[in-house]
């Protein structure tokens, strides 16, 4: 049965977002989670429904894409069908042709399970690895510690809290407070918590969000980040700590994150929230040009 690359549209949102929740578990590589499909939604529902892309056999989909950012494709598989070298055969068909509309051409990048046979494919094309990234998980079977500060969720209301303190965290940011209500009106969102933690001034001095991927499946933090004023005060791994706490009671099983092994501070907040770190992920990367 042949493999059919599909765009969603607004209407098959659900579906992909309901195939990503069914493929994450602890026993999983780090791989693309429907939080992080909610955290694109900011850009709204338009916007994600065009840059998912779906591969299904006999109506089934058994890989989801999302082109996270220019000529960045994060792939992931369902977990049955990593090892299917007909399907992998097929996607890497269909990111090479620029005209199939899933990677432009230039330098494109890939993020694929470790561990699925499209990673030899690309290695075997020539597509190299990345800069190193570092997934971290911490379990959430056992008690989570308090935090030690003011920890709020973050409801319409303080929306505009949220987006200053993720700007003044993420160097470059544009998360304004309209982003934030799309966002928030994202299927994922309904999963998710929008966290901020306040210092004993009453300032908000850092944010996170995380989504859930139902109970018993691993939750993600995405994004975490401490205001620039406010840093080396233990609010990071205070507000990481808050963050697992929220997983928790969400019912997920465990708290995962990546982050680019280059950046040391947030490797280490993650580890002295509890985190431990994974052997390091890459992406796979090529210049394409049409000949
Ligand atoms: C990474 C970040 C969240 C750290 O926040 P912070 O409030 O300064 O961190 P904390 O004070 O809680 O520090 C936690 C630990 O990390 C260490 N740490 C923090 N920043 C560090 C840095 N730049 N270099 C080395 N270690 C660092 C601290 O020493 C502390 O270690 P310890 O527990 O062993 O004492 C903050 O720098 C930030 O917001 N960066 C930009 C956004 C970002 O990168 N977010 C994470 C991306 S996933």
């Amino acid at each position: 049965m042949a493999i059919v690359l599909g765009k969603p549209g607004v209407d098959g949102l659900g579906e992909a977002v309901g195939v990503l929740r069914e493929w994450q578990s602890d026993g999983a590589p780090m791989q693309l989670h429907p939080g992080d499909l909610g955290w694109f939604w900011r850009s709204g529902a338009e916007a994600t429904a065009a840059a998912i892309r779906t591969w299904s056999r006999d109506g089934r989909i058994l890989g989801v894409g999302l082109l996270d950012g220019p000529g960045l494709l994060r792939l992931t598989i369902a977990p049955d069908a990593q090892r299917d070298g007909e399907l992998a055969q097929q996607l890497l068909e269909d990111v090479t042709e620029p005209e199939r509309d899933v990677l432009p051409e230039g330098r494109v990048n890939i993020e694929a399970p470790m561990g699925a046979v499209i990673q030899d494919l690309l290695s075997e094309d020539g597509w190299n690895a990345d800069e190193p990234w570092t997934p971290l998980r911490r379990d959430l079977t056992e008690r989570v510690d308090d935090p030690g500060m003011r920890i709020e969720v973050v409801g319409p209301e303080q929306a505009h809290v949220f987006t200053a303190v993720h700007r003044a965290a993420f160097d470059g940011s544009r998360f304004t407070d309209e982003r934030w209500h799309a966002m928030a009106g994202g299927l994922p969102y309904a999963d998710a918590r929008c966290l901020l933690a306040y210092d004993d001034q009453g300032i908000a001095v850092a944010a996170v969000t995380v989504w859930s991927a139902g109970p018993g499946r691993p939750g993600l933090l995405e994004p975490m980040g401490v205001h620039r004023d406010h840093r080396r005060n233990g609010y990071g791994a205070a507000i990481t700590l808050a963050a697992a706490a929220a997983l928790q009671q969400l019912g997920s099983s465990s708290a995962i994150v990546c982050t680019p092994s280059s950046n040391i501070g947030a490797v280490a907040t993650y580890e002295s929230a509890g985190f431990q770190p994974r052997p390091e992920v890459r992406d796979r990367t090529s210049c394409r040009r049409r000949l």
